[in-house]
Order: structure tokens, then sequence, then C-alpha cells
């Protein structure tokens, strides 16, 4: 453990990323704050094992809430941010840009307004080791064709309305270090998978319904490809980044697992026949459904993750087909989490432009 970021504040810990390096810190002796405003993604049973531990507080207060925010760090007294909140769903952002609009874009101004106040007013020993570190995701470089990876200085080229909210997010702590000095490190990263994921996304909602033989839709021909990384990994990352990284600086996360989304549709469904083996509704990849494809729909993730490994050190410790049995094995092992969700949302599809 570093001596350095003892007391952390995470916006957005009651989400899937946020979550995980929530659940990470807290083990590591680390005092956390999780700030979160509880939207229908937001989870506090994804924070079981920690919650009620001395290391970890909750607050329950939206980023666009300036005095909240401003009252939580003066409290607190974080010595860093890491801001994970975020509306993070390409398909509703399609459906109703507004809300990534406001958090994203207003609640991360607000944050960066609120700590550069809170950073100025620290002491000069307080002031070195303050850091803010802004979570983000590759999808605001656009799309790749078939070849090509995305590096650090790759053009922003957003094309969903999710996308270009994040851009603007990720403009706007650049500017705050530039123009005023606010010490921020940001990060860019691939798709995320593993547990405690909501069931909005591919792949959660692929072992749910294959678990229950109902149709498992695939945007247009499935030949999109992601690159997928477990979500623990991207954790370790994160932390490596927010301790260690150069001020200023923003560095590409990736597992380099490219795959289509066929394949990953299709090995969710070998692994479930082997596992969890049902003769009413035999094998799964007959539940595969074609459907309308995805409005502006990119058709290829790929991150060159070399910075961070070289500067950093970072390597992740798993491949695509050890983090996917694992995470189908933790959702059949974790009904009483997903349940409750299903009140949340139904699994019905999300994002055809009207
Ligand atoms: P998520 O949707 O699972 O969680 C988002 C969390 O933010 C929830 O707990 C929600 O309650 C909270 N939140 C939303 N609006 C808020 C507001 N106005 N105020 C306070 N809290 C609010 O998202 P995730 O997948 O864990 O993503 C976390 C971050 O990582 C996001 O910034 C996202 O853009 C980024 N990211 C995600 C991925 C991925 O594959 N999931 C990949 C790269 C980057
Ligand atoms: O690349 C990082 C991004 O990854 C993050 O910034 C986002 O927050 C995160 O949600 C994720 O975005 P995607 O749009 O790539 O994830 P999603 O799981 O929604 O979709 C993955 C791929 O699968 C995408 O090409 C669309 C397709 N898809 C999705 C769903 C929900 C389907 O074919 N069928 C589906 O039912």
């Amino acid at each position: 453990m570093t001596s350095i970021a003892q007391r952390v504040l995470v916006t957005g810990g009651a989400g899937f990323i946020g979550s995980a390096v929530v659940r990470r810190l807290v083990r590591q002796g680390r005092q956390v704050l999780t700030y979160d405003k509880l939207t229908y993604a937001g989870n506090l049973a994804s924070l079981a094992e920690v919650h009620n531990l001395p290391g970890h507080s909750f607050l329950q207060a939206d980023i666009c809430d300036g005095r909240a925010f401003r009252e939580a760090l003066e409290s607190f007294r974080p010595d860093l941010v890491m801001h994970l909140a975020a509306e993070s769903h390409v398909d509703r952002s399609i459906d109703g840009p507004g809300d990534f609009i406001a958090t994203n874009i207003v609640g991360t101004y607000t944050l960066l307004d609120e700590a550069l106040r809170y950073w100025r007013g620290l002491d000069a020993a307080a002031q070195k080791r303050f850091r803010f570190h802004h979570i983000s995701t590759d999808e605001v470089f656009g799309t790749l064709g078939e070849d090509g990876l995305f590096r650090e200085d790759t053009p922003y080229q957003p094309n969903s309305p999710y996308s270009a909210s994040k851009a603007a997010s990720d403009h706007l702590v650049r500017a705050w270090f530039h123009t005023y000095g606010l010490p921020v490190v940001m990060s860019n990263c691939s798709n995320n998978y593993g547990p405690y994921h909501f069931p909005e996304k591919l792949i959660p909602l692929t072992i749910l319904n294959a678990l229950e033989g109902a149709p498992l839709p695939v945007y247009g021909k499935g030949e999109n490809v992601r690159d997928w990384l477990y979500v623990e990994d991207h954790a370790a990352a994160l932390e490596l980044i927010a301790t260690r990284g150069r001020l200023g600086e923003s560095y590409n996360v990736g597992g380099s697992n490219e795959r289509r989304n066929i394949d990953v549709v299709r090995t969710i469904c070998a692994i479930m026949d082997r596992v969890v083996p049902d003769a009413k509704i035999g094998p799964r990849d007959a539940l595969i459904r074609f459907v309308t494809d995805r409005p502006g729909h990119d058709a290829r993730y790929a991150i060159d993750a070399s910075k961070l490994k070289t500067e950093l050190g970072w390597v992740p410790e798993h491949d695509f087909e050890s983090g996917i049995e694992k995470t189908v094995r933790w959702y059949l092992d974790n009904a009483a989490w997903w349940e409750p969700l299903k009140a949340r949302y139904n699994r019905a599809r999300l994002g055809v432009a009207k």
C-alpha cells in the first residue's frame, strides 16, 4: 500500500466500476467516502462487502449539487477525488440525452469548480498531495476501421450523445489543469465486464436472458468489435493512475481482448450450456436474434495501453476467457444481487431512435 491517497472520495462509487474501486481501496486500509446519487444504476448492494466497515462512509448526493460536494470536501478532507459518477449507457443517451448533458458535463464542471476552491484553501503540503482523477471512456475517440488502436493522442471524434458528453467532460478537466493548475490525471478505458454489472449492458443482459431461455438481442450483424477488460483489472489500473500518474496526463486502459459482439454472445452461450445445461432451453445459441442496429453504432474500439504499462507497470490479470468464465459463474451464484434489479429495468430494448 502506498502512503499517498489515504483519504479518497469516489463519485459514482455505488456503480459498476466505482464499486470495484471502492471495494479495492477499503480492503487496502484507505478511508473512502462513496459519493453517489443512487440513480437506477447505483446500488448499495454492490458495496455490501465494505459498507459497514470503519474505512467506508457513504453520502447520497448529486454531482450537480455544488453545495453538497463542497460540504463533502470540507468534512471528509480527501487527498484524492476519483470521479466516476456518470450516465454510462449509450442506448439510454439515444433515448434521452438530457441527463447525460446534466450529469456528465454540468456535473463534472460542478466538481471541478468546487475541487479548485477546496484545493486553493489547502496548506502547501496538502496542495502538493491532492489529485483529481477523471475517469473516462475510449468512446471519445470515435470509431476505428479494421486496423489501428486508440492512443492517448488520437483525436477526439465522439459519435453518440453519451460519448460526446464524456468528451466534453474530458476537455473541461484538461482546461482546469492548464488554466487553473488544478492537479488532475485522466484515463480513458475500453469496455469493462465482470461482477455487479447492470443488466442493461451486453454481457450481463446476455447471461441473464440465456439463463431464462429468453431471446439474445445482437445489434445489426454482430460484427462490431469491443476491447474487453475485466473490471478488477481496471480498478487496479485506476489506483495506479490516481496515485502515480503524471499530472495533466491521460492514460489509455484496455485489455487487448478484441472480440466481435456475436463471438462474445456465442462464448457466453457455450459456457452456460456447459455449466447450467437446460434440456427445455436447449443449445443457447439458438436464442440469438439479430435485431435493428444501434443508430450511429461505432464499428470497432481497441486500445493501445502501452503508456500505462511502460510508465506505471500495469499488468492485467485476466484475459477474456478467464474473465468471462468467472463473470458467468458470478451471475449464477448471485441471483440475490440481480433479482431486485428486474423492478428497475425489464431488459426491454433501449436506444432505437424514433
Ligand atoms: P454505472 O452506470 O454502473 O455507475 C454510475 C454511477 O454513478 C451510479 O452509481 C450512479 O448512481 C452514479 N451517478 C449517476 N449520476 C449521478 C449524479 N448526477 N450524481 C452522483 N452520482 C451519480 O457506470 P460504470 O459503468 O461504473 O462507469 C463508471 C465511469 O466509468 C463512468 O464515468 C463511465 O463513463 C466510465 N467508463 C465506463 C466503462 C464501462 O465499460 N462500463 C468503460 C470506460 C469508462
Ligand atoms: O467502450 C467503453 C464503453 O463501453 C463505456 O464508456 C460505456 O459506459 C459502456 O456502457 C460500454 O459501451 P458499449 O455501448 O460498448 O456497451 P454495451 O454493453 O451497451 O454494448 C456493447 C456492444 O454490444 C455494442 O456494440 C452494442 C452491442 N449490443 C448491446 C446490447 C445492450 C448488442 O448487440 N445487444 C445488446 O442487447
